[in-house]
């Protein structure tokens, strides 16, 4: 196995998630899922590996929709999805053909979906998927990547209400289609592309039928087990191997990215690989300007998805959390940050912390006290804020 931090990943060579890959699959057969996660935590891998290694009689349609601007362009890829998976059978999109005799549109083989039938788009995804439930058995899977991006592109492009309509509209094909599921994730929350929804008015709640499913970084035996597999594939030797693998698990809390990224730069070192050199590697990426690790977006999605009133109570909750080793109560937060009156201001640092905590920045213990959920990313705050 080779070292390869951010790039696609093939089927095998994703690490540790069988045992959660085996839950999806349990959770797919009743409903649909969103897959939420830290970025880089291995979304996109699990999606795609369960793409190409499907269940039995299960179809899965994996997509990317990262640089769909219109509810037509998103469409457009299911139609020619399906489109291409029912020609294999020999099959044709029925009602879609009648449909489109009737607005106009010409029979579409291989192309776009014409520009005039934008107003359809509704239509057509409906008919689309009725087509593909008619010839298809089982489950018909659809993991759709980086959707909340494509919401929010809809939102710019078009309007609030489009984008909302695009939500209600996956929400009705669900429970229309029993044999359809839905996979939603990507590299943004789709909770902030929804609240920003609701600020304009939009009530609904598009995604309380599916399941939420947190990816996690790797237990410590898949971690040791990856460090090991990389170490091996990339030929570096340490005094000890198990000894250098454990020190690069421990090291990045078991962040597989961080994994590949330590060994990464390991290759290049020429004296004798131990631990010392893991932690120095590790220390120097996380106070490092170029942001190798793209550790930069923990500040950074502050300003864009909180508002104002919550940026100043989110950095100021994050630094008191940062600076010590111990959770702090609520009531310890609110005497840290010299807040005394009970109320508005109470209320916000309770939204504060659930946001905080849906972003992954931090955790609840059962005792009721707040702290950073990952140690790596306590240690690169503290630096980067200057603590
Ligand atoms: N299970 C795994 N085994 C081995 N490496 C992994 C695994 N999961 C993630 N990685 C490493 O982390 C990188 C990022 O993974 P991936 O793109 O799947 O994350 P993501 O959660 O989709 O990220 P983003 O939020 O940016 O979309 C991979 O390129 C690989 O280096
Ligand atoms: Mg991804």
């Amino acid at each position: 196995m080779r070292t390869n931090p951010g790039g696609q990943l093939a089927p095998r060579d994703v690490v540790g998630r069988d045992r959660l890959i085996e839950k999806l699959w349990h959770i797919l057969e009743r409903q649909s899922l969103v897959l939420t996660a830290e970025r880089r935590m291995g979304k996109t891998s699990i999606l795609k590996k369960m793409a190409a290694e499907p269940k039995k009689g299960v179809r899965v349609f994996f997509r990317d929709l990262e640089a769909l601007r219109t509810p037509l362009e998103f469409v457009d890829c299911v139609y020619q999805d399906v489109q291409a998976d029912l020609s294999l059978k020999g099959r044709t999109l029925n009602r879609v053909r009648q449909f489109m005799e009737q607005v106009g549109g010409a029979e579409v083989k291989g192309f776009k979906l014409p520009q005039t039938v934008a107003p359809h788009w509704k239509t057509i995804l409906t008919k689309t998927l009725e087509d593909l439930a008619e010839h298809q058995e089982g489950l018909l899977i659809f993991g759709w990547d980086e959707i909340p991006m494509m919401l929010d592109n809809i939102k710019r492009g078009q309007s609030e209400a489009v984008a909302m309509e695009v939500l209600d509209t996956l929400r009705s094909l669900r429970q229309m289609i029993p044999t359809v599921r839905m996979i939603f994730t990507g590299s943004i929350g789709l909770h902030h592309v929804i609240a920003r929804l609701k600020e304009t008015g939009y009530a609904n709640a598009p995604t309380n039928d599916m399941f939420t499913e947190d990816v996690s970084p790797l237990d410590l035996e898949a971690a040791l087990s990856l460090a090991m597999g990389l170490l091996q594939g990339e030929q570096i030797r340490g005094e000890d191997d198990t000894v250098l693998a454990a020190a690069i698990a421990t090291a990045v809390d078991c962040f597989p990215y961080y994994i590949h990224h330590v060994i990464d730069e390991l290759r290049w070192t020429t004296t004798t690989r131990t631990p010392e050199q893991v932690n120095k590697i590790v220390q120097a990426n996380l106070c490092d300007e170029a942001n190798r690790w793209d550790l930069a977006h923990y500040r950074e999605r502050i300003d864009t998805y909180y508002s104002g009133a919550e940026q100043t109570l989110a950095l100021g909750i994050l630094d008191e959390l940062a600076a010590t080793d111990l959770p702090l109560s609520q009531r310890e937060l609110l005497d840290r940050l010299n807040i005394q009156s009970i109320g508005q201001d109470l209320e916000q640092v309770r939204k504060v912390l659930k946001l905080l905590g849906r972003d992954h920045y931090v955790s609840q213990q059962p005792d009721g006290g707040y702290q950073f959920r990952f140690g790596l990313i306590q240690r690169y705050w503290k630096l980067s804020r200057g603590l």
